[in-house]
Formats: C-alpha cells, structure tokens, sequence
C-alpha cells in the first residue's frame, strides 16, 4: 500500500507542479473560463503602447468594393491591427491574415473583420426603407438573423448596421438605408435589428456585432446633399435624432459609428457632448464608438482641426475609440500620449472597449472560421422564403381606384420599362455580396404567376437618357395586351452614399414613355423600384393603379407578381411620405404646429403630400371601431379592426399621440406604437396599447430630460380619436 500510495504521491505530485506549472504558463487572457473582464485586464497589463495603439485602428483587407470610400491600399497590414474591413466573399483570406496576428505576433491578439451587411450579405432582403414598410419587427429581425448567419460563416463578426438615421429628405440618397421619417419606427427597428444581428450573446458562431450608425444627426444633411454640415438644435437632438440610438444602445448594441456631419458647429466625430456625455455617462455604454471613413481625417476639411494630429487628439478625447482607415491614431496618437495631450488611462479604457468585444465575440478562443464552400454559406431556402415574405410585406400598395389589382387570371400583360427586366437594380444600395443572377425579375415573376403565354416584355427605354427608338416595341405590346404592366423607377446606384438628386422626378424619358403608353388606352399599372420617395405628380394620373416595390432584393419579381395575381395581399403602408413635387420638401408628418393653421400653403400647390405617412392599400376592407380606455391603472387603450371583405388581410395599426398644449411646442402628432396582425375574412381583431404615461405621452427637454404635464391629450388610431386628461399632480 505504501508503495502504491507513495507512487500516487508522485503522481499527485507532479501532476499539481506540472499542472500548476502548466497553469502558469496559460495566461489568464487566455483561459475561456475566467471572466471577461479579468482576461481583458490582464491582456492589456501586458500591451505595449504601440500594441494598444494599433488595436484602435481599422483598414481594409481585400479589393475595396465601395466607390466613395478611396484609399490606398495598405499592402504592408500590421497583425497588430485591431479591426478589418473584409472584402472578401470566403473566409480564406481572412484566415491567412488572421493565422498572422495569432502566430505571428507577441500577444497573439485576434483581428476583429467588420463588413456592410446593412440588408443581407449574400440573400439580399429589401432595403431598410422598405423593410419600414412592412411595419413587421419580427420578420426584420429574422432576416437580420439570416444576414449574420451568412456574414459570421463567412469569417466577418461585426457589421456597420442598422443605420438609423431619421431621414426626412429624400433628395439624400442614404434615406434608402434607414426606417424612414418617423423616430419610434427608426427605434423600435433598430432594437428589432440589434436582436437580430446580436442574439442573445456574442460567442454564438452564427451572430454578429451591431453597430449603430451614423452617431448622429446624419440625416439632417442640409439640402439632402452628402458629407454636409446639419443644424440640429438640442431639442432636436434629444426629440428626434438621439432616440433610435438609445433603443439600439437599450438592445444592447455593441457599438456605434461615429457621423461625417457636422452638427451645428461641432462635428460628430469630435463631439465629446454626444459621444461621451450622452453616449458613455448617461447610457453607461461600455462598447465601443469606431469613426466613420476617413472621418477624423476630414475633420481638417471641415474647420475642427488644424491638422491630422490635433484630428487625432480631438476625436480620440471626445470619445471615438477606433480610427476607420485614415491612420490618424496610429501615427499620432504615441506622441499626443508622450505630451501628455492623451492620458494613458484614457487610452487604456479605450483598448479595454475593444478587447470587451473580442473577449465577447469568442474571438480567442476560435479566431478561425471553417472555410466552407458557398452553398453552404449562402442562400438558405428559410433565406430566400424569408427574403420573398419581406419584400412581400414592405410592398405599398399606393393607388387602385378602379380596383384594377389584382389583375383577373389569364389577362393579356405587356410588361414594360426600364426595371421589367432589371436585376441587379432590385437589389437596392449596400447590397453587400448579393449577386445579380440570385435575382428574379420582375417579367420572370410575372411569367411564372400568369404563364409566359399572357405576358409580353418591352424594354420601352432605358432609365435616363433621350432615346425614344424602343418606344414603337412598347406601344405594339400595350396594344396586344388587356393591362400594362409598367416598370419604371431608379438605378441602385441612384440611392445610399454620395448619391443625392436634386430632384425627386424620374427621368424625362420614363415619364414621357408613361405618357407615350397612356395614350394606347390599356390601363396601368404602375411598378416603381426606387431606393427614396419619388415625385409622382405627373405619373400618378395616368395609372389606374401603383404599387410601390422598392428594392426588393433577392426575391425581386416572384413576392411582387403574387400581389400583382391577388395571391398576397398587400399590407405596406409608408414609413416616409411622398411629396407631390420636390419643392415641398420638407413636408414629414411629424412637424411642430404653424402659427396659422389654414395659411401658409405654396400658392401653387395643396398644404398635402401626394401620399403621407402611413399610407397604404389593401385588397381587403376594413372597418374601425372606437377607441376604448379598458383600464385606468395600467392606461390601456383598445380598438377592434374587424375585416369586411371576402378575403384575408394584414392590417398594421399606428397609435399616434397629440398633445395640444406642452411647454415646450411638439409635433402635430407623435407614432408611439404599433402592431401589425393577419385579420382573416369577416373577422376582428382587437389591438392593444398600454401606454406609459412618461414615455408615450410625455416630452424630452434639450437636456434629455424627460417630463410629463397634465392637461389633454389625443390619441389617434386610424381614423378615430381618443381625449385623455392626464390630471394635476
Ligand atoms: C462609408 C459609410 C458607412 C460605412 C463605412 C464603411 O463611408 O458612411 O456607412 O459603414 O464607410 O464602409
């Protein structure tokens, strides 16, 4: 026994040196079962200065895709680097550069890849301005759920999205890339698609980091021109700019992008009252805020800095803690430290941010994706079945005054112009790898509803340009048919970055070919692909009905026909309104009251848009009851929809809130909620609001304060009104 035991001494004694021994040698950074924060302070202990510097840096890796962003290629990449934004469509190359930092280096600190996966990575869903439409959470973050699983596979964990800039002006060409005019449908989307991207924690291989952009006021680019300044006051800030980003922060977002903008004197990326104040203090936001492209560099061109390194000093001190692709940080941020301009500490909590979400991501532990091939990756049928639902949903469904929709089984189509053939235009701006071939085009889907033998294409004319030579073909085709199908509207590069217009028309040509086919006799239907609300003033009376696509995406012609066949029934209603011409601009739904309610209009023009907010037809009728208040203590409003017509239908409800009298003038009337539900033939259904007194009716101060006064408030669903009393305290 003694010698079996004292051979188990020896072994106890050596496995516990050995282990300890072995232990020792296993960093605490390294050890998975240790907490976040533990191995994120102990890997920074270790840091150099120039290993921390690094890790705030971002460039590229692969053939930059994106026009507006220029930059030299940085052949020489050190594995240092903290982030890339990966070009590529397999994990490969990413594994390579990957295999350097974990190998080659001292700490062997994982690179972090980020890409543009703003509406799909391969399967393209619509864009987010459409997604709007379709006022369905749920469906926009199970797509959001599909974008990630094909980003992630791919070897890319953090996207720069969902971008929630209130957008009013569709002059700017990056409202396509947001949820429209109105800021509780840009939050609550924003949380739907932070869930979406994130999941409920970041080491699930299939989930990706958020990241919210553009921090903020980005969509108030004066003139709807791109990299302008904005004028936003405070109040403004606080009502109408900052709320998408405290819910997408509230959702737990892992990060934010800083804005080109400057905002009333002081840019985004160097706005220490937005970026430290509100974002860090108040929202106890512990990720990170990466700058946009080049954006402390041009902080120069816009009048903050002097130069790159007071760039560097001012945007790092303000509280962006990551420098996309200008180099600012890596090449001054040492010496500012050395001046003692920078703190060490403040460098410190910085690097701590962005080894957080490293540790979070799991990026130690599997810095390595699995390099499967594409059909593995990509184009999953709950994809491309989720892809078609969307766009099915976000379609609006503008005008049908002679119920020509849907169109009778078996009529003769002529479908025409330049998007009735188009594919990779379906896809909309950012649409990250999507491919053109995924595409079914609008004639396709048209053929495959109807039968190729009722449908007859023309091309009619291109989308901009004077030339009429495909005219006659259109005409010839129209005449055959019972309904024309025509297809009009914009190129995808027409709308996202740097792609304002300043005018919301379409072309001379599609117009003129409108009025070339009106005068065949055949009624129109009219199809628009655009990626901003359109001027349709001159179009809108020579179609007997509109349905407005946007850019579908991947699933393009096939949702499209089956609401063209009354197979779906539309239930998109706008989440951006449509001005009747261009100089109505502004004209959102939610402005503060005039001084003179029935003065003020352009002379030559109805005080109305073409169509407003919330806009929207369906083949169904519904019909509203009253408002009721069914509880007190919680505030509970009811109103039961019931469905007249013979057939089912979706119906979304906006709640709208009206306060008349407030200390500090609002909006004529507030979205506060909303809920969308299948009511199916001669059915009700009830729909709820709980309404939280200091959150729905309530107001924010310019200091963010929010307060709550007594006095009368309207509550607006559908057309019927409800007057709450909110009494002296
Ligand atoms: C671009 C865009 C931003 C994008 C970034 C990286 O300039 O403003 O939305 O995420 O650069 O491509």
């Amino acid at each position: 026994m003694r010698t079996c035991r004292s051979k188990t001494g020896i072994w106890t004694l050596l496995l516990t040196v050995g282990w300890s021994g072995l232990r020792a040698e296993v960093p605490p950074y390294r050890q998975a079962s240790l907490p976040v924060e533990e191995r994120v302070e102990d890997l920074l202990a270790r840091m150099t200065l120039q290993e921390k510097i690094l890790q705030l840096n971002q460039y590229t890796l692969g053939r930059n895709d994106n026009p507006n962003d220029r930059n030299a290629v940085n052949t020489q990449l050190p594995p240092e680097i903290g982030s890339l934004i990966y070009m590529g469509s397999g994990p490969e190359m990413r594994n390579r550069m990957q295999r350097r930092a974990m190998e080659e280096t001292r700490l062997g600190i994982p690179i972090l890849f980020a890409y543009n996966t703003v509406h799909g990575f391969r399967t393209i869903f619509p864009i987010p301005l459409a997604q709007a439409c379709s006022w369905n959470p749920r469906l926009v973050e199970a797509a959001c759920v599909e974008a990630a699983r094909e980003t992630r596979l791919t070897g890319i964990e953090w996207t720069f999205a969902p971008m929630v800039d209130v957008a009013r002006d569709g002059r700017w060409g990056r409202i396509a890339e947001g949820f429209g005019e109105d800021v509780h449908a840009n939050a609550v989307f924003c949380a739907a698609a932070v869930r979406g991207f994130q999941g409920t924690t970041l080491a699930d291989t299939l989930r990706i980091a958020a990241c919210l952009k553009h921090y903020v006021g980005y969509g108030a680019s004066l003139g709807g021109r791109d990299y302008v300044p904005t004028e936003i006051s405070r109040q403004t800030l606080w009502d109408t700019y900052l709320p998408p980003f405290e819910a997408g922060v509230r959702a737990g977002a892992a990060t934010l992008m800083s804005s080109f903008n400057d905002i009333s004197g002081t840019p985004a990326t160097a706005n220490g009252y937005t970026l430290t104040e509100i974002l860090k203090k108040r929202w106890k936001h512990d990720g990170f805020v990466v700058s946009d492209w080049d954006a402390i560099l041009q902080l120069v061109h816009q009048g903050r800095a002097a130069g790159r390194r007071e760039a560097a000093r001012l945007a790092f001190l303000a509280g962006v803690e990551m420098d996309m692709t200008d180099n600012c940080y890596r090449d001054h941020l040492g010496e500012l430290i050395a001046a003692g301009e920078v703190e060490p500490g403040r460098l410190d909590d910085a690097v701590r941010r962005v080894l957080r979400l490293k540790f979070r991501l799991g990026l130690f532990e599997r810095p390595y994706v699995p390099e499967r091939p594409e059909k593995e990756r990509f184009l999953r049928p709950e994809a491309l079945t989720l892809a078609d639902s969307l766009a099915a949903e976000s379609c609006v469904l503008l005008k049908n005054e002679t119920r020509i929709l849907p169109l009778a089984p078996g009529c003769r189509i002529a479908v025409i112009g330049p998007l009735a053939d188009a594919r990779e235009h379906l896809l909309g701006s950012w649409c990250g790898r999507g491919e053109a071939r995924d595409v079914t085009t609008l004639y396709d889907g048209l053929c495959a509803e109807f039968g190729a033998e009722q449908v007859r294409y023309a091309r009619g004319c291109d989308f901009n340009g004077d030339d009429r030579s495909g005219f006659p073909e259109a005409v010839a085709a129209a005449r055959e048919a019972q309904v024309v199908v025509l297809c009009l509207g914009e190129r995808r590069q027409w709308t996202g970055e740097n792609a304002s217009r300043a005018t919301l028309a379409l072309p001379p040509i599609q117009e003129e070919l409108a009025r070339t086919l009106s005068e065949v006799g055949k009624p129109i239907v009219l199809l628009l692909s655009n990626g901003r609300p359109l001027e349709l003033c001159r179009l809108e009376p020579l179609c007997a009905g509109i349905l407005e696509i946007w850019q579908p995406g991947t699933a393009g012609g096939k949702p499209v026909a089956g609401l063209l066949s009354g197979r779906l029934n539309p239930s998109g209603r706008l989440a951006v309104t449509f001005p009747r011409t261009t100089g109505q601009i502004p004209i959102y739904y939610n402005q503060r009251r005039k001084a003179r309610p029935d003065q003020g209009a352009y002379l030559d023009l109805p005080d109305t848009p073409m169509y407003p907010f919330g806009h929207g037809l369906s083949y169904a009728e519904f019909r509203y009851g009253e408002i009721r208040q069914v509880s007190v203590e919680p505030l509970v409003l009811e109103l039961t929809v019931t469905n007249t017509s013979s057939r089912d239908g979706a119906e979304s409800l906006l709640w709208y809130v009206s306060d008349p009298v407030c200390s500090i003038t609002r909006p004529v009337r507030e979205l506060k909620h909303f809920e969308k539900r299948l009511i199916r033939a001669g059915d009700s259904e009830t729909f709820r609001f709980e309404v939280d007194p200091l959150r729905d009716l309530g107001f924010v101060d310019e200091t963010g304060r929010r307060f709550l006064e007594p006095g009368e408030y309207w509550i607006q669903a559908g057309p019927q009104k409800f007057r709450l009393l909110i009494p002296e305290e």
